[in-house]
Formats: C-alpha cells, structure tokens, sequence
C-alpha cells in the first residue's frame, strides 16, 4: 500500500495547497491514504472543527498534531469526538484525546482482497520542547498493541532535535513502517529506509507560504531577534509550498519498501 504524509499545514494557504493538490497527488502516487499534521492549520497556530473538516474534506485521512494542538480552545470539542484526530501520545495519563489510532483504507489500491488496516502513532519529542513523558517508552507499549491489530504502522514524530529523532526512529527500527519528523517545518534530504525495514525522514517540511519565516511573515520574526520584544506572527503569503514524503509498504509484513520526498508547488 501506499500512503502520503503531508507535513505542517499552516493557516489558509497551507489547507489551500491541500485542497488544490491533493486530488491529483492521489492519481499520480495512486495513494490509499492520507496523513497529515495540523498543529498549525488555524491561522498558523493550533486546530478548530472548521479546520479539520476543512482538511477531512480535501481528502486526508487522518490528522496528526504536536505542541501548537492547544492554542485553539475549539480544540478541546475536537478532542472529544473526533477519532481522526491524534495528539501527542505522551501527554500524561488523563490528557483529552488519544494518541495512536487504527483505521481502515477505505478502497485498497493493491492486489491485497481483505481490506488493510493502518495503524497511526503521534509522539512529541522533549529535547528543547516541552518536557512531556518519554517517548521512548511510551512508543513502545503503544506499538506493542498496534502489532497485534496490524503490522502497518506509520509514526509521527514532533519533534526539534534531529539527534532524538534518529534515535527514536532506529529504537523503533522493525517495528513500525515509517518515522517521519515534523516541527521544525523545514524539509530535510535524509529519506531512508533503516536495515529492519522503517521508512525514516527527519523531517517532512511543511505545507504552506515558503517566502516566510517557517510560514510567518518576515519582518516581524527578524524585529523579535533584534529587539527580543513580542512581536505579532502573521502568516505569510508568497510562494505556497506542499511539502511531505510518499512511503510505499509490504502489506503483509508492514516494512517500508520505498520512501520519497514530496515538494510540490501551488501555481497561481
Ligand atoms: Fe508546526
Ligand atoms: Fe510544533
């Protein structure tokens, strides 16, 4: 099976650029499901019910989080009754909202005649990040539960340090299909596929105005360097950017058999 995960969806342009691409990145890679973080999706900060339906709807299947999920208090109504929607599995026990998920493709592109079931995971990093619980361990026992319903796992992990990432990913080496990174909302070059068959990206970039600021405007982020004063970050405009990675998967034994970057651009 096939599936595209788009990295950080900022504000309008960045759910703009899902809705204009996304039908045709999912003829061109004959994708059977889509994943994609929206911690930024409001306005550049966070995640409403408008903007997740608004992202369900341009035809992503599940929508991942991180450590921008709060700063929309609508988000607790989300947490609540929407299933397609993940944050951060490390939060300490009791945290609205679930962290891993298992979903059904809907209509399988491969020769496979059962349908397949893709198991998704959100972890948060905690190097030069908020200190949550560790996503070492707690990976761990979730991926243990995930195998027993499938072997098809994909993971997203927020993360800011590329050392915790590589590492997280090689501990999780063999047992899940693909770790790709998101937060940092630049794309890096490092697609590979480790010895026991997981897919590894450190990060996917993000989906959003490239002429920015990691998706802000300009001048303001270059007045807080100077000043160290508060500054409001609007979202940028110019040059709108789909950035992610399409990782082809065995069915059977849930390895990764092929990862690729994707950076599209919107026209016009
Ligand atoms: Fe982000
Ligand atoms: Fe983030």
């Amino acid at each position: 099976m096939k599936l595209l995960f788009i990295g950080d969806i900022v504000g309008q342009p960045g759910r703009n650029a899902v809705k204009t691409l996304l039908p045709r990145l999912r003829e061109q890679h004959a994708l059977d499901f889509v994943i994609a973080n929206g911690e930024n999706s409001a306005g550049g900060s966070g995640i409403t019910p408008k903007t997740a339906e608004e992202i369900f709807s341009a035809g992503v299947d599940v929508i991942t989080s991180g450590d921008h999920l709060w700063d929309q208090k609508e988000v607790m109504e989300l947490l609540a009754n929407e299933k397609r929607l993940l944050r951060p599995l490390n939060y300490p026990p009791g945290t609205p909202g679930q962290g891993a998920g298992v979903f059904e493709v809907q209509s399988p592109k491969s020769k496979a005649q059962s349908p397949i079931s893709v198991g998704v995971l959100n972890v948060q990093g905690r190097t030069f990040m908020p200190p949550l619980e560790n996503p070492f361990l707690f990976a761990a026992q979730e991926v243990k539960w995930l195998r027993e319903l499938t072997k098809i796992i994909f993971v997203d992990f927020h993360a800011e340090a590329t050392s915790e990432k590589i590492a997280f990913a090689r501990f999780l080496d063999g047992q899940v299909s693909a770790v790709v990174g998101t937060h940092t909302h630049v794309q890096t070059a490092d697609e590979q596929i480790f010895p026991g068959g997981t897919a590894y990206l450190s990060d996917a970039g993000f989906t959003g105005p490239h002429e920015s600021v990691l998706g802000r405007e300009i001048e303001p982020v270059i007045r807080r360097f100077l000043t160290n004063m508060p500054q409001r970050f609007e979202v940028a405009k110019e040059r709108v950017i789909l950035h992610g990675a399409v990782i082809e998967i065995d069915d059977a034994s849930g390895k990764a058999l092929k990862i690729q970057r994707v950076g599209e651009i919107v026209n016009g």
